[in-house]
């Protein structure tokens, strides 16, 4: 993969003049990522919501507290270990999913992140991101927790989406919450095992 910027903070100022679609005409802030831009793992969602919107920072509202309590709890730390990153960058409006246009133009974007951050692993939070990485249909429930070959060479597996998880409250054996916890702590053992 090649871009034609010359560093993250330059796409970062890109995206944020970005009218490329017509999400620009309803968002408040562009949202381009949190965490740490030399971090092994990148997690990416789907787009922002209104807490991101309104604060131009990803997974900060529900879903996003949840994820952090989730990393917490793996003992993966978010501030340092984590780069958090959207397909989209603008919310969609009353957060539907992005369309396949609104995705391509905001394309660019995703894959220079990638190309800077240079992930050993990538997760994929809910179905918009891995239909639009791994360009796969299948139900996240019959692929999360694999761990798939990437072309820029990172590790990708498909994990639940944080606000499914808000939905689904059970944590008995074989619940999404459940099934969570095990993808969790194998995410943790590989980031570990890349640093043994
Ligand atoms: N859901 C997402 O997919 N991304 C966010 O940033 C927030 C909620």
């Amino acid at each position: 993969m090649q871009n034609s910027w010359e560093s993250l903070k330059q796409v970062e100022e890109a995206a944020k003049l970005c009218r490329d679609c017509k999400l620009c005409e309803t968002r408040t802030n562009v949202v381009f990522s949190r965490g740490n831009s030399q971090a092994k793992l990148m997690i990416i969602g789907e787009g922002p919501g209104q807490k991101e919107d309104e604060t131009g920072l990803p997974f900060v509202g529900k879903a996003g507290q949840l994820l952090d309590k989730i990393l917490e709890a793996g003992q993966i730390c978010k501030d340092e270990e984590v780069y958090i990153c959207n397909v989209v960058k603008c919310r969609p409006p009353q957060n539907r999913v992005p369309t396949q246009d609104e995705a391509d133009a905001c394309r660019k974007y995703l894959l220079a992140q990638i190309d800077f951050l240079k992930p050993k692993l990538i997760l994929l939070a809910g179905s918009t991101a891995v239909q639009h990485i791994l360009k796969v249909k299948d139900p996240i429930s019959r692929i999360r927790g694999k761990w798939f070959n990437y072309s820029s060479g990172a590790k990708v597996m498909p994990i639940f989406h944080p606000s499914y998880l808000l939905r689904n409250e059970s944590r008995e054996p074989g619940s999404p919450k459940w099934h969570m916890w095990q993808d969790i702590k194998e995410v943790r053992k590989t980031l570990s095992s890349l640093d043994a």
